[in-house]
């Protein structure tokens, strides 16, 4: 199990945004300066869509290496791209079309196919970046996660089977809202990498943030994220961190 999760507050959501933009750049940076490669998936919902418009603009957009950057998705809902629902689909509007990264380079869900098979295919075109054996796991630089009301997470909901078989790194599942059939990374995957953020904002997740940072008693998706020896950091608004007890917050008076 690794370290306790660190609380980074941000006085609002656009500030949130852009903590979670440079943070995005400098770790970017930092990877390909070290190893000439960098690995981020991305998480769908509405939360880091204002981090994902900033990444296109300055002064992000010219700062992160995109030629040695690969993007995945921690989970997919299986529509079409042109679907409102698709994180695919959103992300291109928000970003992916105004950045200079290599198309081969978006590694986005198969949204169209049998959710088996998409994924089969998904752990596929992983295990070719990555350059690993499927008997292994993939280690990500960098993964953003959300959390909705319920406590889930990538699409890894309270009361499902934990997903891991057939496909080790991807499951395929269904349920949330919308209630379709996605594609989820595993949290097999999700706890190997190097560094996770949660993205939470707003009051309405306030009492989850609260039970799933201060309840000892593991029962929520979002609660068994504990990356095994990387690092996890909630990036919290205001309103989100509200009903926290004062000593989890850093710099709380
Ligand atoms: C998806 C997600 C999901 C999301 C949370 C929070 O549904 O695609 O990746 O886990 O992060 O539901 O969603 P909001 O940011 O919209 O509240």
């Amino acid at each position: 199990m690794g370290l306790q999760p660190q609380i980074i507050v941000a006085h609002d959501r656009s500030k949130m945004a852009e903590t979670a933009a440079n943070i995005f750049t400098s770790t970017a940076k930092e990877c390909v300066t070290q190893k000439n490669l960098f690995t981020v998936a991305i998480s769908g919902g509405s939360t880091p869509r204002d981090m994902h418009k900033l990444l296109a603009e300055e002064p992000y957009g010219s700062a992160i290496p995109w030629d040695r950057t690969h993007i995945f998705w921690v989970d997919e809902r299986c529509v079409g791209a042109d679907d409102p629902a698709s994180n695919f689909g959103l992300a291109k509007k928000d970003f992916l079309e105004r950045i200079p990264i290599p198309l081969e380079q978006i590694h986005f869900m198969p949204g169209v196919i049998a959710p088996e098979e998409g994924a089969k295919n998904y752990q596929g075109e992983m295990q070719k970046v990555f350059q690993i054996k499927e008997e292994d796991f993939p280690i990500f630089d960098l993964i953003f996660l959300g959390m909705g009301e319920d406590g889930h997470t990538a699409s890894l909901f309270p009361g499902a089977k934990s997903p891991g078989a057939p496909y080790r790194w991807v499951a395929a599942v269904k349920g949330g809202n919308p209630n379709v059939y996605r594609l989820t990374l595993t949290y097999d995957v999700l706890n190997r990498a190097r560094r996770v953020y949660f993205l939470v904002s707003g009051k309405k997740k306030a009492a989850t943030v609260k039970t799933v940072l201060e309840n000892k008693d593991v029962r929520l998706p979002a609660q068994k994220i504990r990356p095994v020896k990387g690092k996890l950091i909630w990036l919290l608004d205001k309103e989100a961190a509200s009903l926290l007890s004062k000593e989890m917050i850093p710099d709380a008076s």
